[in-house]
């Protein structure tokens, strides 16, 4: 609650213990009487209600005004972040048949690093090392995942491993990305605001600037749109390394996401081209999933390697999370990440460059052979 003022403090205090508490990542409130919270992965119930809608509505309309917006009928929904970096989203009635609808995604001062993904059993030491090699050589990467998956957490991650020398820009909606290196310029969109004068800034002429600005690699928060068109070309345009998020449930449906946000602007290039580009730019897809069990985990590690002769995209998996059980005690899923038996195409790229890792680290592992025979 530091971020706020004692006015606002008043206003959040049905939920004041929510917000100081560390372990709560999101509040959600779908109208005054219902609040749910995620606490390590998992949304659970609370006891937490506000008075009335009139007091909620309120407490929203302070949080606005002290980040100069304004919610009301006219403006029925906010997207704002608050200067602590938390983002909050609402949506007013009659639109939110529940009443207001409210979701605050805190900001964790604490940045999950590669050995906290390790630790957590997101991700195996094998990968994560495979991760950096892919990193160091300059492979265009693409984040996939559902809302929530852990996507921004990875790509800040993946950012954090960019040789420090490399001049790296950053483009976001919201500026979420604290990726720790030496030369990193970081750019954040701008809505149009009329009452201002200001005019919108997107995520597309941001990508036209860094082209301009002497980039090695340049990294796209969050691709929704026709800027992912600019993302696609900066990867095949020499900026090898270069980096976004896309929502997509797997790494064969990020390729085709990734297409049809292409082809959402007015482009002339022709549809098949546009497939071709796509096939061609992204080689690595790192796909994250929030599992029922509350786990956020990396599902998939795959290589693109193009189109075949039908059209389609060709993604293969180099590793993936297996699951191989349940606890009984804390409903817990169990399992580790195993390597699929895939050479990717760029294991010269590894050798030429002595890069300590042998292939037979994409090998399988036995158990997971006898578990497929048992289980067929
Ligand atoms: N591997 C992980 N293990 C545990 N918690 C994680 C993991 N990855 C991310 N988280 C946590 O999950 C929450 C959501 O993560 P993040 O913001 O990275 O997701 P996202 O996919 O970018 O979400 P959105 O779709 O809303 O942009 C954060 O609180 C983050 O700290
Ligand atoms: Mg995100």
């Amino acid at each position: 609650m530091s971020v706020f003022s004692d006015a606002i403090k008043t206003f959040l205090s049905p939920i004041g213990d929510l917000l100081d508490n560390p372990d709560v990542s999101e509040v959600m409130i779908n109208g005054p009487n219902e609040i749910f919270v995620e606490k390590k992965g998992l949304v659970l119930k609370t006891e937490n209600t506000f008075p009335n809608e009139e007091a909620l509505i309120s407490a929203m309309r302070a949080i606005a005004q002290s980040v100069g917006r304004v919610i009301d009928n006219d403006n029925p929904r906010l997207d704002a972040r608050l200067p602590d970096g938390s983002r909050i989203h609402v949506v007013l009635p009659p639109m939110a048949k529940n009443g207001t609808t409210v979701a605050i995604r805190k900001f964790s001062q604490e940045k999950l690093t590669l050995n906290d993904l390790i630790s957590f059993g997101s991700m195996s030491k094998s990968a994560a090392r495979f991760l950096d090699i892919c990193i160091y050589l300059g492979k265009n990467l693409v984040v996939s995942g559902g809302t929530g998956s852990g996507k921004t957490t990875m790509l800040n991650v993946l950012g954090s491993r960019i040789p420090k020398t490399q001049r790296l820009i950053i483009i976001e909606d919201a500026a979420e990305l604290q990726v720790k290196a030496e030369h990193v310029v970081n750019f954040e969109t701008r809505k149009a605001d009329p009452t201002l004068g200001t005019t919108e800034v997107t995520i597309r002429d941001l990508v036209i600037s860094s082209m301009r600005l002497r980039p090695d690699r340049i990294i796209v928060g969050e691709v929704r749109g026709e800027e992912a068109l600019d993302l696609i070309q900066v990867m095949n345009t020499g900026h090898d390394g270069s980096m976004g998020t896309v929502h997509a449930n797997n790494p064969l449906d990020a390729c085709t996401r990734l297409e049809t946000l292409c082809l959402m602007g007015d482009t002339k290039i022709p549809p098949d081209a546009v497939k071709k580009m796509v096939g061609s730019a992204m080689q690595v897809i790192v796909q994250c999933s929030r599992y029922h069990d509350g786990g956020r985990r990396t599902s998939h590690i795959s290589e693109v390697l193009g189109l075949d002769n039908h059209g389609n995209y060709i993604t293969r998996d180099i590793f993936k999370w297996v699951q191989t059980g349940k606890c009984p005690e804390t409903g817990k899923y169990i399992g580790e990440m195993i390597p699929c038996n895939y050479v990717p195409s760029f294991f010269e790229d590894i050798v030429i460059n002595k890069l300590p890792f042998p292939k037979s680290n994409f090998i399988s592992p036995d158990w997971y052979h006898e578990m497929k025979k048992k289980a067929a």
